[in-house]
């Protein structure tokens, strides 16, 4: 391995007779780069990486992840912090607009955001005729794209204040949203938002209760939605945040892109993992086989078999959003009253992985999805709401990364390369000659 480059030395590549050097971008944190931004034309050659293992898509000031020693922040505040004190309005306030709010901005974005929690009649007529067996990501795409036939004015992509307006109304409209989906799926009536009950109580209570129902929530239901929302606020260039800005580098509006990521995040690689997770500890549990089987299965990779929940691109050591789940999934159950079996096969699952040279040695760890949906069952939702509710929590993150990437000066419409190695020349043949 050779040294790192020093400082702001351009990195240098002979490519037969062609010489280059290759500008370094600084990071502030973590590390640096080069830019192939002129390799083509200076040498005809572009890289090949494929799933972008190796290539930064773009600068970014918005989260900082640190995957060797499980660090994750929000704009430099550690997640940690940010669990433990903050909630998830002012996390959103903060990834969109770059700081921490004072009192009064966050009691005029908070209240800005109370009062377009209602759903326009017709849009509820919407999703009430969708089939009630729809998937709920299914649902969620279309009503996210839905919400550009009703919001026109907020669709211009380089008018700032339809921008603003736009990202309040996918803000404020979200948990009713989220809300509606579950219980169409139930066949329950539809809701409506109470103004000044509070964000999360309003999801809660629209979720939850019967109509007409007066609802005391416990707190604790409360506090763990709002901190699970605010552990997948954001995560740098994910998947579907990676989707989500290459849709929006074509100047396509807001809901589109937003759109688009729903769409990314649905894939049981990436969001859809949270379910997933739930359905392989209870096929260990139904099965009857012990946990050491299935890790067998997993290693010998029978049927493409994986331990869902594990591993990932970035942390190659604890998802710190992981560790903070299940430091809280024991007081959340007990502050509900619930115990779930599902949680003593997951802690069997990990303490098994953490010392099998299979998964140390690929530094597999939980992620941020291995613990959720055991809180999400406990909090009783189903496990096909698992990923609306990733969704939910990750639109602010979205919704900054977006931001960002229009803002850039840079910017340029996102269409990758490639090296073709298909057939050579060749003539049409009539069919009666084949
Ligand atoms: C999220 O990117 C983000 O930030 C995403 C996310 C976010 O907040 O946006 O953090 C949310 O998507 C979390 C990840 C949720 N997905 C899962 O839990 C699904 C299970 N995980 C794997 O599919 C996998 O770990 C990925 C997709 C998450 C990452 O895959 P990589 O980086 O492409 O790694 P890889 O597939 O090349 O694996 C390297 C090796 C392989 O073995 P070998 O070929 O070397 O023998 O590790 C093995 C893989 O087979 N491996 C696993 C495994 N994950 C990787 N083996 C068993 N179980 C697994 N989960």
């Amino acid at each position: 391995m050779s040294a790192p480059l020093e400082t702001n030395q351009p990195a240098h590549l002979s490519l037969g007779n062609a010489d280059v050097d290759l500008p370094r971008v600084e990071a502030t944190a973590g590390g640096s780069g080069v830019s192939i931004a002129n390799l083509l034309a200076k040498t005809g050659t572009v890289t090949v990486d494929p799933g972008f293992m190796n290539t930064a898509a773009c600068t970014s000031d918005i989260t900082f992840i640190d995957g060797a020693k499980g660090i994750l922040r929000y704009r430099g505040y550690p997640i940690e912090q940010l669990a433990e004190h903050s909630s998830f309005l002012e996390v959103a306030y903060l990834l969109i607009h770059g700081e921490l709010p004072t009192l009064p901005e966050l009691e005029q974005f908070v209240e800005r955001i109370d009062r377009h929690m209602y759903l326009p009649e017709d849009f509820r007529e919407i999703l009430s005729i969708q089939p009630r067996s729809s998937h709920p990501m299914a649902m969620l795409g279309a009503a996210i794209q839905t919400m550009a036939c009703f919001y026109p004015e907020s669709m211009d992509p380089l008018n700032p204040a339809a921008v603003e307006l736009a990202t309040v109304l996918l803000l404020a409209k979200m948990p009713t949203i989220v809300s509606y989906i579950h219980r169409r799926a139930a066949g329950h009536a539809l809701l409506y938002p109470m103004r000044g009950e509070g964000y999360i109580r309003n999801f809660a209570r629209m979720t939850f209760a019967d109509p007409g129902e007066v609802v005391d929530l416990p707190d604790a239901l409360v506090d763990a939605l709002d901190t699970l929302l605010i552990l997948h606020a954001d995560h740098e260039q994910n998947c579907s945040t990676s989707t989500v800005r290459l849709v929006g580098s074509a100047q396509a509006n807001l809901y589109s892109s937003i759109s688009a990521g729903v769409a990314a995040l649905s894939g049981p690689l990436h969001g859809g993992a949270n379910e997933a997770v739930l359905e392989m500890l209870a096929l260990i549990r139904d099965s009857g086989r012990d946990v050491k089987t299935f890790m067998t299965r997993v290693k010998d990779k029978q049927d493409g078999a994986k331990l869902m929940g594990f591993g990932h691109r970035v942390y190659k050591n604890y998802d710190p959003r992981a560790a903070i789940v299940k430091r809280s999934a024991d007081k959340v159950l007990a502050a509900l009253g619930v115990t779930d079996e599902l949680l003593d096969i997951a802690r069997e699952v990990e303490g098994i992985a953490l010392q099998d040279d299979y998964f140390v040695q690929r530094k597999l760890y939980p992620n941020v999805d291995f613990y959720t949906g055991i809180i999400y069952r406990a909090l009783g939702f189903p496990s096909s709401m698992f990923t609306p509710l990733f969704a939910f929590g990750r639109l602010p993150g979205w919704i900054a990364q977006w931001r960002e990437m229009m803002a850039d000066p840079t910017t340029k419409i996102g269409r990758p390369r490639q090296i073709y190695v298909g057939h050579a020349l060749r003539d049409f043949v009539p069919i009666t000659d084949r």
